[in-house]
């Protein structure tokens, strides 16, 4: 057995102070110590974009990404997008477009379609591509995932 660090993380607003293998991703962390499972697991190594979540604002695979490199920092997942029962923007606007079939892949997609906003990616349906392109969806959802930022870009609300 690996020795357990201590790590403190702010997951969707609420502080925790963690003991962890070194060799534990923030994947795991969040799905196995945290209960939030919210957040995917597709293929556990970086190919997929189930996994997507904020650190510190920016978009990161989970699954790539050793809890041990968070501490200290402030981690949102797709349960804390939500302001209490007002669903985010973006959650809205895929259920509008038809953004998922079976829905495995759409938190990351939901995670990723912000960060592609906030980044200033979204101006056009090939730059909105480009930037979603790490985001597989076996459901094919793509033109609607698509759809879906658009509204939400245009209606310029913030996310
Ligand atoms: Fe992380 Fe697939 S589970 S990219
Ligand atoms: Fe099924 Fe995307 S909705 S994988």
């Amino acid at each position: 057995a690996f020795e357990k660090m201590p790590v403190n993380i702010t997951v969707n607003g609420k502080a925790h102070k963690l003991s962890i293998e070194p060799r534990v991703t923030l994947l795991d962390l969040l799905r196995e110590q945290l209960h939030l499972t919210g957040t995917k697991k597709g293929c556990d190594y970086g190919q997929c974009g189930a996994c997507t979540v904020h650190v510190d604002g920016q978009r990161v695979n989970s699954c790539l990404t050793l809890a041990m490199t968070v501490d200290g920092k402030k981690v949102t997942t797709i349960e804390g997008l939500a302001k209490g029962d007002e669903l985010h923007p973006m959650q809205e606007a895929f259920i509008k477009h038809d953004g998922f079939q079976c829905g495995y892949c759409t938190p990351g997609q939901i995670m990723s379609a912000v960060a592609c906003i906030r980044e200033g990616h979204a101006d056009s349906e090939t730059e909105i591509r480009e930037y979603m392109s790490g985001n597989i969806c076996r459901c094919g959802a793509y033109p609607n995932i698509v759809n879906a930022i658009q509204e939400v870009k245009n209606g310029g609300q913030q996310v």
